[in-house]
């Protein structure tokens, strides 16, 4: 602990705690992180790093530029909150009614603008670039942030989450794959409406949407191989419109989520295969709508190597954690790891003494000693990264 208050003082704390705060009050959903990006651009305004905003409509990139020639590290947060009532409690807490932040992409920003205030003090023998993308919670800001040139002369790029499954201080990496696929699914059903007494004469979307969601269920319990991660997920579900009478329509909203390229596609077939045999069945139409969604997170070896290394050298070997199986969520930090090596991190964020709140929840808290561990953590990274690329 000496070691982050060493590296983040007391004032770039509480800066970065203000900064925190002030986003929290202010949540903006995706792609509208208007106020955000105005209090980013002031912030590296003032640390006098120099940047470009309006990157994929409300992203921010600031530069801290050494010299030309040395490596360059790219540090990413992202912005957006929450289709989300909070009920926090807190004295910050949201003032955009239906809006929050639900999943520490405030404490991601603050973060960020930490490690950017202390790699600025005592700049590396490098350039660092700082990503403040959009919408990472809906269609992703990522994707565009690259083809706007957010990665432009980028060599390595690290970017974290706040994580309520790990206690503050900790700090948890994971080799190779650590994020899902995260698919989109739809299903419409067409039936035939009746009299709730005459089903003869009908046929019964219920009926058939109730069937579907117990044999999607079976496609992972009866068709995987059970030694791949995979979930399918019916999350909406919507027919009928009165009790006595017998629905002529139903539709069905999910997502499938996997690590594996061929165990989604295995997946994606048996959904189109399920509901085109219940359709036969049940002498209905039923039309299935996929969408992908992010592409896995695959962390690079030499990139988590250095993740670990700087991790023990700050809070310890015990508070290291090595994530031992890919989460089934998505993070559309996935994209610029497509481009360029990089990992993602953990930051244990669970508040002492306090039942866990999990992300995406209208209580959802997290203990803010993380922002300053969380931007020790990623200027040190950052120093090791240029020192291990200058070798080269
Ligand atoms: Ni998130």
């Amino acid at each position: 602990m000496s070691q982050v208050k060493k590296i983040v003082n007391d004032e770039i704390f509480e800066w970065i705690k203000d900064i925190r705060r002030a986003i929290h009050q202010w949540p903006e959903l995706g792609f509208k992180e208007e106020k955000t990006a105005a209090l980013i651009s002031r912030a590296l305004k003032k640390l006098g790093i120099k940047y470009q905003t309006q990157i994929a409509q409300t992203g921010v990139v600031g530069r801290l530029i050494t010299n030309e020639n040395a490596p360059t590290i790219a540090l990413r947060a992202d912005m957006d909150a929450l289709p989300i009532t909070e009920d926090t409690g807190l004295p910050f807490a949201s003032q955009n009614p239906g809006i929050m932040h639900a999943c520490g992409h405030d404490g991601h920003v603050a973060i960020i603008l930490g490690a950017a205030a202390v790699l600025n003090e005592k700049p590396p023998e490098g350039n660092v670039v700082f990503i403040f993308q959009p919408a990472e919670e809906s269609e992703g800001g990522a994707k565009p942030m690259i083809e706007q040139g957010a990665l432009k002369g980028v060599n390595v790029i690290f970017g974290g989450h706040i994580e309520g499954h790990y206690q503050v201080g900790e700090i948890g990496i994971k080799t190779g794959v650590h994020t899902s696929y995260t698919d989109y699914f739809e299903i419409r059903i067409t039936g035939k409406g009746g009299h709730a007494a005459r089903p003869h004469e009908a046929v019964d979307a219920v009926i058939i949407a109730s069937q579907l969601v117990v044999n999607l269920q079976t496609i992972i319990s009866r068709e995987i191989d059970p030694v791949f991660p995979a979930v399918i997920t019916v999350g909406y579900l919507r027919s009928g419109s009165v009790y006595n009478a017998i629905a002529d329509k139903a539709v069905l909203k999910g997502t499938v989520r996997t690590t594996d390229e061929m165990i989604r596609t295995q997946i994606s077939d048996k959904i189109r295969r399920t509901a085109s045999s219940l359709a036969i069945l049940y002498n209905a139409e039923i039309k299935v709508i996929l969408k992908p969604g992010y592409p896995p997170v695959i962390n690079e070896e030499t990139a988590v190597k250095l993740a670990i290394r700087a991790a023990e050298e700050l809070v310890g070997k015990e508070k290291t954690i090595s994530i031992p199986f890919p989460s089934l969520g998505g993070e559309d930090f996935a994209y610029y790891l497509q481009e360029i090596p990089g990992c993602f991190v953990r930051f244990g964020a669970a508040k002492d003494g306090h039942e866990m709140m999990s992300s995406h929840s209208p209580k959802f808290d997290f203990d803010e000693e993380v922002l300053r561990i969380g931007a020790a953590y990623m200027s040190e990274l950052t120093r090791h990264t240029i020192k291990k690329l200058r070798k080269y």
